[in-house]
């Protein structure tokens, strides 16, 4: 009898965001044409910059002409777009090889499949709140986690410490769920901490584009010592509005190196192995991302999620509501009011007001008693959503 993988049967009974969708389909059979203010999931509403667009729009030209048409696209990304991305490194100060970039479908797909690299007996840290993939994932591969709990008290930003030992250690700065982002001399910290333990920091920049102050760190190979421990995942999702578009990178230096193996070379193996590459179109229109007019545009679409962050806190505030991020992330993380659950708020505001956010829970035990809201919503949605908790919640 085939014995299936055992360890699916510890996962919760349903990844976060299937909860949340069949709770709100659940409301919507109650109440049906209701209009939903969905600010859950971190999934953006604005279209593909013009740039991305037209060229899109070229490469599909050119798999139509027998002279310019792409087969099979090389499985650790096109030259073309492994070097911009590592150019666009360097233009920060960070100097990488081309080949220590891969072009990935996207952060979260990469999050689960880089862990081909560790062998199962390696345990993981999970900063909590946290993404709960990372979580998820490792549940299923049967590894040791071990959770940090953040809160208000450390600023959501913990220090590395003896119980933080682990083979594995995500850091996610700007931090999903809750906004706070690590500072050069915390990451540094962090640093040192992985290279004197052996460790490896997985990296998730996926909200990189969101930090507004220079000061901080938007990169962990900003900090020294980190090419040696750390592999950084990154996404065009939330930068650039590629969520249903699919198009990430990840950056793994050669100098990262455990028991003899370097994890680049381990990697390239891998991706020859699993993947036939991302096509020829979409790669084409992410290199379009790191033009000068296409990052203008993609720092015209922050912006306006900005104005959205600016909005929801602005309500917040005249709520009396204590919160976190909003600054430097696209996500704004709140005390639940009156000492109420997550969930409880979570069902409070959807039946009341029809907001919907994302239960603190959902995000680790450390969540419980908070609530996130997206601020990918649309300018109006995210309005009307303010204007709904004020007259909730004043
Ligand atoms: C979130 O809402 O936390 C993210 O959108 C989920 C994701 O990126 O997969």
């Amino acid at each position: 009898m085939m014995k299936p993988n055992m360890h699916y049967a510890d996962l919760k009974d349903s990844y976060l965001f299937r909860r949340i969708a069949r709770k709100t389909d659940a409301y919507l059979e109650r109440h049906p044409g209701t209009h939903l203010y969905r600010l859950g999931i971190g999934d953006v509403t604005l279209p593909l910059p013009d740039a991305v667009i037209r060229a899109l729009h070229e490469a599909v030209e050119d798999q139509a002409d027998p002279a310019r048409f792409h087969g099979y696209m090389p499985e650790c990304g096109a030259p073309f777009l492994r070097e911009t991305i590592a150019a666009h490194y360097r233009k920060r100060g960070i100097g990488l090889k081309d080949s220590e970039v891969f072009v990935s479908s996207g952060a979260s797909d990469e999050l689960g499949d880089i862990l081909d690299l560790f062998d199962r007996s390696c345990s993981a840290l999970v900063i909590e709140p946290a993404y709960p993939a990372y979580v998820d994932a490792n549940v299923m591969a049967g590894r040791e986690i071990i959770h940090l709990p953040a809160g208000p008290w450390n600023g959501f930003l913990p220090e590395p410490c003896e119980e933080a030992k682990a083979d594995i250690l995500y850091i996610c700065s700007p931090n999903n769920p809750t906004g706070a982002v690590f500072s050069w001399e915390q990451l540094g910290r962090w640093v040192d901490f992985a290279n004197r333990n052996g460790s490896v920091i997985l990296f998730d920049a996926a909200y990189e584009a969101f930090i507004e102050e220079d000061a901080l760190p938007r990169s962990i190979f900003e900090i020294e010592g980190a090419e040696t421990c750390a592999i950084e995942i990154c996404s065009l999702s939330k930068t650039a509005g590629f969520t249903g578009t699919r198009l990430g990178y990840t950056v793994i230096p050669e100098a990262l190196v455990r028991e003899g193996m370097r994890l680049h070379d381990m990697w390239v193996r891998n991706r020859t192995t699993k993947t036939n590459g991302i096509s020829y179109i979409l790669q084409k229109g992410g290199a379009a991302v790191f033009t000068d007019e296409g990052q203008a545009q993609v720092r015209a679409n922050i912006r306006r999620y900005k104005a959205n962050a600016q909005t929801l806190m602005r309500a917040l505030d005249h709520c009396g509501i204590r919160y976190y991020g909003g600054k430097n992330a696209p996500y704004i993380w709140l005390q639940c009011p009156d000492g109420m659950g997550s969930w409880a708020f979570f069902d409070y505001l959807l039946e009341k007001i029809q907001v919907v956010g994302t239960p603190g829970e959902g995000f680790g035990s450390c969540g419980e008693g908070f609530f996130r809201f997206s601020t990918f919503g649309s300018a109006e949605d995210t309005e009307e959503a303010a204007r709904r908790l004020e007259k909730l919640l004043k």
